[in-house]
């Protein structure tokens, strides 16, 4: 299957990182490699690292940009980007991108039983040598345990009936098809719910897949890591897709904008925290309405850019 990704917030992704040709970027999500064809274009000496965990965008990143002596591919979780680059020396970065998130090739690769809309093996596994799957988390987890994920994650005030349903379910036999997860998920709601609305599998998708990949785990100990790599004047940016993400951005780009961060009340700073970013734009940047029309998956994409002080 063609690896297919349209890269959301292109152009203020680029004009957020900044670019000087001769730094050092890192984009931690490259999938299709769609927003590191930008970056690339602006480097001349510079170099720029593309981390992705799934096989399949590395492997195609291989392809599209064989003969560029500016990118270093790596198989890898972000998370342990930090630890990577300073193995190779690298100590200090002029810019990274994190786009969260799984690509459109993913979602639409019913193989990869990411989405409701195509029938695969419930996998949701971003890097396909991970141990724990989606068929995993359905069929072997306790049902308090489902219950607490799809609330956390997917926020789904349906929780206990989905749960309920899927219990009754994988008594019988195991839950094996994105189908049939979604046959027992819409089967919890009222018809008119399920028909006047449609998507009410989202969430429990979402939740699952943020499982399966630990997506939310540490995720602000990263972004810090990275941050605090960043040369003075050297831009971080990331996008997310959805809240619980982007609370955890706003949060930690928040904390390292802010000199003290003593609780409140406290009658003398105590803690001597010093501001190590500030944040380019009070709020998110949406996608524009030409974008909403060109590319509806940027609809719910928002992008929060800090420089280093
Ligand atoms: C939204 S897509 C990125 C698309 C890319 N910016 C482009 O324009 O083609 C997200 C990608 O990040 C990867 N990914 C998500 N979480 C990751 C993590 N923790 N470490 C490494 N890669 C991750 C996914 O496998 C997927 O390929």
């Amino acid at each position: 299957m063609e690896f297919k990704h349209i890269p959301v917030l292109l152009d203020e992704v680029i004009k957020g990182l900044a670019i000087s040709e001769n730094g050092i970027y890192v984009d931690c999500t490259i999938g299709g490699g769609g927003h590191s064809r930008h970056i690339l274009s602006n480097l001349t000496d510079g170099k720029l690292f593309g981390f992705d965990r799934d096989e399949d965008a590395i492997n195609v990143c291989n392809e599209r940009f064989k003969d560029n002596k500016n990118l270093i591919l790596i198989h890898s979780n972000f998370k342990d980007a930090p630890t990577i680059l300073k193995e190779r020396g690298i100590e200090e970065i002029d810019g990274f991108l994190i786009d969260l998130g799984v690509s459109s090739y993913q979602i639409d690769n019913g193989e990869r039983g990411f989405s409701f809309l195509h029938n695969g093996r419930l996998d949701m596994r971003m890097d396909k040598n991970s141990s724990l799957d989606a068929y995993k988390v359905v069929n072997t987890y306790s049902k308090e345990k489902l219950i607490d994920i799809l609330y956390k994650y997917g926020e789904e005030s349906n929780a206990k009936r989905i749960v309920e349903n899927i219990d009754a379910r994988r008594r019988i036999k195991p839950i094996e098809t994105t189908f049939e997860l979604k046959d027992i998920i819409e089967a919890s709601f009222p018809k008119k719910v399920v028909y006047g609305k449609g998507g009410v599998s989202k969430k429990t998708f979402q939740a699952l897949r943020i499982e399966v990949n630990g997506e939310l785990t540490d995720l602000d100990k990263v972004v810090k890591e990275l941050t605090l790599m960043l040369k003075k004047g050297g831009r971080g940016v990331v996008i997310t897709f959805h809240s619980l993400e982007d609370r955890i951005i706003k949060n930690i780009f928040k904390e390292l904008a802010t000199d003290c961060i003593c609780p409140p009340r406290t009658p003398v700073c105590i803690c001597g925290h010093k501001a190590q970013v500030k944040i380019i734009d009070k709020k998110p940047i949406t996608a524009s309405e030409k974008e909403l029309q060109e590319n509806p998956r940027s609809s719910s994409a928002k992008l929060r850019i800090v420089e280093r002080i």
